[in-house]
C-alpha cells in the first residue's frame, strides 16, 4: 500500500469520495440511513472544489489501489475560529483545563478529514494513513493531535473506536447545537500525544 500526497489532477475525484460520504441532515429520520452511518461512519460538511483546492499546500494523504482513490487524511493547522467562539461562550467542557492548554498552544495540528472506503475498510488503512501524517509532522514539532468526531445525532461508532484504537482520549465534549443543518449536533474532541512528547 503506498501513500502519498494528492495531486491537483486527483482533486475531482477526491471531492466526489468526500461529498459522497458526508451526512445528509435531511434524511436523519430515517432509521434505515442513520444505522447505516451508525455502523459504516460518516463524514461532516461538505466541501467546494475551490475550498479543497486551497487545501493542496496542507498534508493531504490518499491512498490509491488501480488508480482509485480508497482513502485520504487531510491535517488541518488552524485552531477553528468557531470553535474558539463556541468556547469562549462555554459551550465545550473539556475533561481538564490542561487539555484546553493544549489544545490553543502553537503549532496545532488536527485531523481535517479522514476516511477510507467501506470494500478496504478495517485492513489497517486508516491507521497507516494517520501514522504517515504524525510522522511527516514530528518534523513540524508535533506534540499532541486533535480531532473532532460526531456524537449526535448519529454517533460515529467506527470513528470513536478507530480513534480510541490508535492512542486518542476524549478531552472535551461540546454542548448540543445547531451546525451543519442538523438540530442538535454533538460532537467530541480527542487528543493523541506523540510519542516523542
Ligand atoms: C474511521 C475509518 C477511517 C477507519 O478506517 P479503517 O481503515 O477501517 O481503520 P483501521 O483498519 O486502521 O482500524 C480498524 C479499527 O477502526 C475501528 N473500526 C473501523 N471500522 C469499524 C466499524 N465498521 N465498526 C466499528 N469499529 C470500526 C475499530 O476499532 C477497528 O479495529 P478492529 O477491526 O480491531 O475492531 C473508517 O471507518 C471510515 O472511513 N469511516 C467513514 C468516514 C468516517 O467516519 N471518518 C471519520 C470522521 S470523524
Amino acid at each position: 500500500m503506498y501513500i502519498r500526497q494528492v495531486k491537483a489532477t486527483e482533486l475531482a475525484e477526491l471531492l466526489q469520495l468526500i461529498n459522497s460520504n458526508v451526512i445528509d441532515p435531511v434524511r436523519i429520520a430515517d432509521k434505515d440511513y442513520i444505522s447505516k452511518l451508525s455502523s459504516e461512519g460518516f463524514l461532516v460538511g461538505k466541501l467546494h472544489e475551490d475550498e479543497i483546492k486551497r487545501m493542496l499546500d496542507r498534508i493531504f494523504l490518499v491512498v490509491t489501489s488501480k488508480q482509485r482513490i480508497i482513502g485520504y487524511l487531510r491535517i488541518d493547522e488552524e485552531i477553528d475560529v468557531d470553535f474558539k467562539e463556541l468556547d469562549m461562550q462555554g459551550m465545550v467542557d473539556w475533561v481538564h483545563t490542561d487539555f484546553k492548554k493544549y489544545y490553543y498552544q502553537l503549532p496545532h495540528y488536527e485531523i481535517g478529514g479522514v476516511l477510507v472506503t467501506k470494500e478496504f475498510s478495517r485492513k489497517n488503512i486508516g491507521a497507516s494513513l494517520l501514522y504517515k501524517a504524525m510522522e511527516m509532522l514530528k518534523y513540524k514539532n508535533l506534540k499532541y493531535l486533535f480531532s473532532f468526531v460526531p456524537v449526535s445525532p448519529v454517533r460515529n461508532e467506527p470513528s470513536l473506536k478507530f480513534h480510541l484504537k490508535n492512542g486518542f482520549k476524549v478531552i472535551a465534549k461540546l454542548q448540543p447545537l445547531e451546525l451543519w443543518g442538523m438540530k442538535h449536533y454533538q460532537s467530541v474532541l480527542l487528543m493523541k500525544e506523540s510519542e516523542w512528547v
